[in-house]
C-alpha cells in the first residue's frame, strides 16, 4: 500500500513551507518540514563551534550522538520541531544557518540519521511532508507527490519578504545568488539530490497566488480520495 503522505518537494524559496502548512491546516493533518531538520543539525553544529563544511564532516557527524530532534504536537494541533527538548523556533532560519545548511545536508551520515526519523512520521497517519527528496527517497511510494517551482526572481522576491531570513543589507540580486548557489549544491550532491520524481505533479507558481496553488493540490488529493 502507498504511504499516506502528501510529498511536496522543490528548490529553495519556492513557497513549499507556506503551501504545506496551509494544506495541513485545511486537511487537519500533521505537517513535517524536513528542511528545518537539516537546519537544526546545522544550527546545533554551529552552536558547538563546528561549521559543518566538508572538512569538518567527522566532527559534524559525531555531534549527532548528542542531538535529539523531534516534532511534537503543540496545543494548537500543529507540529513544532524540538532540539534537545527546546523549541527550535526562528534560530534555525537565520542567514548564518542558511549559509551552511546545504553542506551539512550533503553528508550521507546526516541524511541517513534523519531519514529514519522522517520515515517514522508515517506512523502519524496521513501527513504533509516537505523537502527536497521526499517523493524520490524518503517516501518513493507516497500517495501524492508535488514538485513546486517558481522563477528565480519570484523566489528571491518572496524570500526577501520573509523577516529575519536574509541579511539586513540583502538585495534581490544577493538573495537570488544565495538561492542559486544552494540549489546548485542541493541538485549536484551524490546523496539524495534535489530532483523531481517522475510521477510528481509539477506546479510552477511564478504567476499563481498561494491560494491557487493550495487549491490545485487540495483538488487533486480530494479527487483521488473519492
Ligand atoms: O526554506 P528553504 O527553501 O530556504 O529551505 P529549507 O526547506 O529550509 O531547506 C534547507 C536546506 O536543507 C536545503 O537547501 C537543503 O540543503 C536541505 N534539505 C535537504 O537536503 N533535504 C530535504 N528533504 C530538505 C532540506
Amino acid at each position: 500500500m502507498a504511504a499516506d503522505v502528501i510529498a511536496i518537494d522543490g528548490p529553495a524559496a519556492s513557497g513549499k513551507s507556506t503551501i504545506a502548512a496551509r494544506i495541513a491546516g485545511i486537511l487537519g493533518i500533521p505537517y513535517i518540514n524536513t528542511g528545518n531538520m537539516y537546519r537544526a543539525v546545522t544550527f546545533y553544529a554551529l552552536t558547538r563551534g563546528v561549521k559543518p563544511c566538508r572538512d569538518r564532516q567527522t566532527e559534524t557527524v559525531a555531534l549527532l550522538d548528542r542531538l535529539i530532534l523531534e516534532y511534537r504536537r503543540t496545543d494548537n494541533g500543529t507540529y513544532e520541531l524540538f532540539l534537545n527538548g527546546e523549541a527550535a523556533g526562528a534560530a534555525i532560519r537565520t542567514p548564518e544557518v542558511t549559509a551552511c545548511v546545504s553542506q551539512a545536508a550533503a553528508m550521507p551520515e546526516v541524511r541517513t540519521w534523519l531519514l529514519r526519523q522522517q520515515r517514522d512520521y508515517a506512523n502519524l497517519g496521513r501527513i504533509v511532508m516537505e523537502g527536497r527528496d521526499i517523493g524520490t527517497v524518503v517516501f518513493p511510494d507516497a500517495a501524492y507527490k508535488f514538485f513546486l517551482t517558481a522563477s528565480p526572481e519570484a523566489r528571491a522576491r518572496r524570500r526577501l519578504g520573509q523577516a529575519g531570513e536574509t541579511p539586513a543589507d540583502a538585495t534581490i540580486r544577493s538573495v537570488a545568488a544565495e538561492i542559486a548557489a544552494r540549489d546548485r549544491l542541493d541538485s549536484s550532491r551524490a546523496a539524495a539530490p534535489l530532483r523531481q520524481a517522475p510521477d510528481a505533479v509539477l506546479i510552477d507558481s511564478t504567476e499563481l497566488t498561494i491560494d491557487q496553488v493550495v487549491d490545485i493540490i487540495i483538488a487533486r488529493v480530494r479527487h483521488a480520495d473519492h
